[in-house]
């Protein structure tokens, strides 16, 4: 059980109560490293049925629950049914299940107003914080391809902004030109180096919504939180399931793109003190776009597969802009563990959009030769 503490127990065992699940608990107990939601593994005392994942949403980053929920809904009835029509057995394996409280609703809201839900848990798989082989970047890559192409025939429209212009460069550069207006934090002053680098970059990283506005690239149902973490894989270290799906939205095939490519690249830490070590591992890099265009090639537009390398430009520069940003508006947003903290974290994503900068056309031929090859 959860602790040793009878109410606590009694409390979730009440919650899950709520739920249409099959069978009667028997355990509660805290489950994985996710750094959004608490998660807590369910067992139930059926012998056929399957377990469970308690999830408590965190409200305080997505306001819409309704909203939320719903998204993730439409989003696995259709990667269900697609499943199903490629002949996929065992479907419950590959895709989230929601659970639907007793009520028929998506959620349950408690006394407290922290808002539940539950999915079926997905057995004898693992996940990995950190990309450390060229296998697991390809499968990562694999995962997210998949997903997307799945979800390549929905309407992104059909879908909700959950948190609306989140990963758009001009909203989060306005942000940015506010805090150095406001200068909350008297900041302003000691960062000019890192301010002339965003501002001088402005245009180009313009580039995936340019091509955008010129209808080049269509808009898609993206992921938008492309961690190797939220690919379950099994036993033999394949991607099975993509998990996390809260901040589904409409976006572009690039974002997902630049972001798993962002935290896979890096040889150091998002918050690496000494910037000589942020280098490029580019064999990661392969492997992940091998495995991704593998599942992606087929709905992929020319040019959304050019744009590729513009999302490996924009978001560790978007993530740049947000930490600065932070650092500028006085430490409100994001977790410090000291007070330069997102100073350090700015000058490592920046030091990382140099050495993108720096092989960005290295970049390009990987991608150009590995699209080559599903030419006819
Ligand atoms: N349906 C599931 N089956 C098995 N494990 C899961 C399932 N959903 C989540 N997990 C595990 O719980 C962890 C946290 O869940 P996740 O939905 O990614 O939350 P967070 O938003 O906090 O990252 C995952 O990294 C994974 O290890
Ligand atoms: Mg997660």
């Amino acid at each position: 059980m959860i602790d040793t503490d009878n109410n606590q127990v009694t409390t979730y065992l009440q919650l899950v109560g709520c739920f249409a699940i099959e069978g009667s608990p028997v355990s509660i107990t805290p489950f994985g490293s996710g750094h959004i939601n608490d998660t807590y593994k369910i067992l139930t005392d059926s012998p056929d049925g399957p377990n469970y994942m308690l999830q408590r949403i965190n409200n305080n980053v997505f306001k819409n629950v309704d909203h939320l929920m719903e998204n993730i809904d439409k989003v696995c009835n259709h990667i269900k049914n697609k499943l199903k029509s490629e002949g996929v057995s065992a479907l419950e394996d590959h895709v989230l299940t929601p659970i639907p409280t007793k009520n028929g609703a998506l959620y349950h809201k408690d006394e407290q107003d922290n808002y539940w839900r539950i999915f079926v848990l997905i057995e004898g798989t693992k996940t990995y914080d950190i990309v450390e082989t060229t296998q697991q970047a390809k499968e990562g890559g694999r995962a997210f391809g998949k997903f997307q192409a799945m979800l390549a025939d929905l309407n992104p429209l059909d879908i909700h902004e959950v948190i609306p212009s989140f990963l758009h460069i001009g909203s989060r550069l306005r942000h940015f030109k506010q805090a150095i207006e406001q200068d909350a934090a008297g900041r302003v002053n000691e960062l000019k180096e890192e301010t002339t680098f965003i501002l001088e970059r402005e245009n180009k990283m313009n580039t995936v919504l340019g091509m955008a506005a010129k209808s080049q690239i269509p808009l898609r149902i993206t992921h938008n939180d492309t961690k190797f973490n939220n690919v379950l894989l099994n036993r033999d270290d394949r991607a099975q399931c993509v998990i996390d799906l809260d901040t589904v939205m409409p976006g572009y095939v690039a974002y997902d793109f630049g972001d798993a490519i962002r935290t896979i690249i890096n040889t150091a830490a998002e918050d690496e003190a000494d910037t000589r070590k942020v280098l490029l591992n580019i064999p990661l890099f392969e492997a992940y776009t091998k495995g991704y265009l593998e599942s992606a090639h087929h709905f992929l537009y020319p040019m959304e597969v050019t744009s590729l390398v513009d999302g490996v430009l924009l978001l560790p520069y978007m993530q740049m802009v947000r930490f600065l940003t932070d650092y500028l508006s006085g430490d409100t947003y994001y977790k410090i563990n000291h007070p330069k903290h997102n100073l350090q974290r700015t000058k490592a994503q920046m030091k990382l959009v140099q050495e993108i900068e720096k092989h960005e056309s290295l970049l390009r031929n990987i991608v150009r030769k590995e699209a080559d090859t599903y030419q006819t």
